[in-house]
């Protein structure tokens, strides 16, 4: 198990490029079993979250390798529809081969994901729109059996709450389905976007994604291309809030502007300067941040809940109080018991945080409970006075990639134990 050791009070200063989307990358890299050929990504970033998903290519049958920083990934030997409960409990996000498996090969079988870090995390809406769509679903013993022995059939989904991870899973079924799909209050995230731009270069008939209705005409082959995967906008609020907390100074290079469209008037509101040009957008903090206005959770194009833990760090040195509502996930301020320990000021109430700002942290041993908790701690650890050592590094390390080398080539003194 890896540690953090942070020493605080490192002004943040310099450009730095920003790494390819994790959630980005995991869909489309299990998209790939749905292609003839060879396929290459590039941009996607190394992280224990994608070796995770290339070990479940391999046990596939499929070839996954990465060869001068592009993953190449070619499907034609695929020959396995199961994936073991071992390889599901790696990676939280694996219930996105469901939909690829199933168009591929007519059945999949793999455990229930259950519950994680950030509460309950149900998958009926995945269900619900893969049965619609001509499956059946079996839930025995923690694990689904789905089948499609005459395979899947186009039909009208309709969401009622516009999940991320179901519209993934019903665009992969339904891309070789027979007949037309049409998703009603489909999500929008840029990364959806990412996979269906994807999709639609390999063959595929997807339109409207981006929009809440998504309409997908099902395509007989889809081939292999080369794609390269959009940036990270989380990695980039999380830079962002690094480079407020510690007064910096910094140039994000390779962001996608449309993508940050909620997160920059936040720190804008903090008193940071922002300016965009083209791929490049650079943040420059004040001497004191004010306080946040009121920042509430939203599907896309809202304020991203995996944004809300790195940008919560920024808060607590505010001037002021900063309010946030998380409306996504139930358990989504993990963070806040640690954030205290290094001297934050922080009420929880059900889905409401408050945060009365302080001028200082404390550096204090901490312990991440999940991936952006992480995140936000070694956010925070930047800001504050002395050392502060950070465990749990293993969630870090699902979505961000060499964030110690990241961080410490902008000035910061973080140190991999
Ligand atoms: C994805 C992202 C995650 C991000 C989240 C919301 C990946 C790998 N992960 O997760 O980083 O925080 O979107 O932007 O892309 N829900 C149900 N039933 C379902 C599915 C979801 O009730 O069948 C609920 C969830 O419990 C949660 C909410 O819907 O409260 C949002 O979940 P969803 O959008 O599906 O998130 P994920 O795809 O799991």
């Amino acid at each position: 198990m890896s540690r953090f050791v942070v020493k605080g009070g490192k002004k943040l200063f310099g450009e730095i490029e920003v790494q390819g989307a994790k959630n980005s990358a995991l869909p489309i890299l299990s998209a790939a079993v749905l292609t003839r050929g060879e396929n290459i990504f590039y941009n996607c970033p190394r992280l224990t979250d994608v070796d995770a998903c290339l070990r479940i290519l391999r046990y596939l049958g499929c070839d996954a390798k990465v060869q001068n920083g592009a993953v190449l990934i070619n499907s034609d030997g695929l020959c396995e529809s199961e994936i073991p409960d071992s390889l599901m409990r790696e990676m939280r996000s694996s219930i996105v081969f469901l939909g690829a498996i199933l168009a591929r090969t007519g059945c999949a079988k793999l455990s229930f994901p259950g519950g994680c870090e950030l509460g309950p995390r149900p998958i009926d809406l995945h269900l619900k729109a893969l049965r619609k769509m001509g499956a059946k679903i079996s839930e025995r013993h923690g694990s689904l059996v789905c089948k499609a022995e005459n395979g899947l059939k186009g039909a009208r989904i309709d969401l009622s709450f516009p999940s991320v991870g179901a519209t993934e899973n019903i665009i992969l079924a339904a891309v070789l389905a027979e007949g037309t799909t049409t998703i009603i209050n489909a999500a929008r995230e840029p990364e959806i976007c990412d996979l269906c731009e994807y999709l639609n270069s390999a063959g595929a008939k997807i339109y409207g994604f981006g929009e809440g209705e998504i309409v997908i005409d099902g395509v007989e082959e889809l081939y292999a291309v080369s794609h390269n995967i959009i940036p990270d906008r989380i990695v980039a609020a999380t830079l962002m809030s690094a480079a407020a907390v510690t007064k910096g100074e910094v140039t994000l290079r390779g962001v996608i502007r449309n993508h940050l469209s909620s997160v920059i008037p936040v720190f804008e509101e903090t008193g940071c300067r922002i300016r965009v040009n083209e791929g490049d957008l650079s943040i420059s903090a004040p001497e004191r941040l004010r306080a946040m206005p009121l920042v509430r959770t939203m599907p896309y194009p809202g304020f991203p809940t995996d944004a809300q833990a790195p940008l919560m760090a920024a808060a607590c040195v505010c001037e002021g109080t900063s309010v946030f509502v998380e409306n996504i996930f139930e358990n989504r301020f993990k963070h806040v018991g640690e954030l205290s320990r290094l001297g934050a000021d922080i009420n929880v109430q059900g889905k409401v945080a408050v945060v009365n700002g302080v001028k200082t942290l404390y550096g204090a041993p901490v312990e991440a409970q999940d991936l952006r908790g992480a995140a936000s701690l070694i956010t925070a650890a930047l800001a504050a006075e002395g050392t502060t050592e950070i465990g749990g590094i293993e969630y870090l390390e699902r979505g961000y990639e060499d964030f110690e080398i990241a961080l410490g080539s902008l000035g910061a003194d973080v140190r991999k134990i």
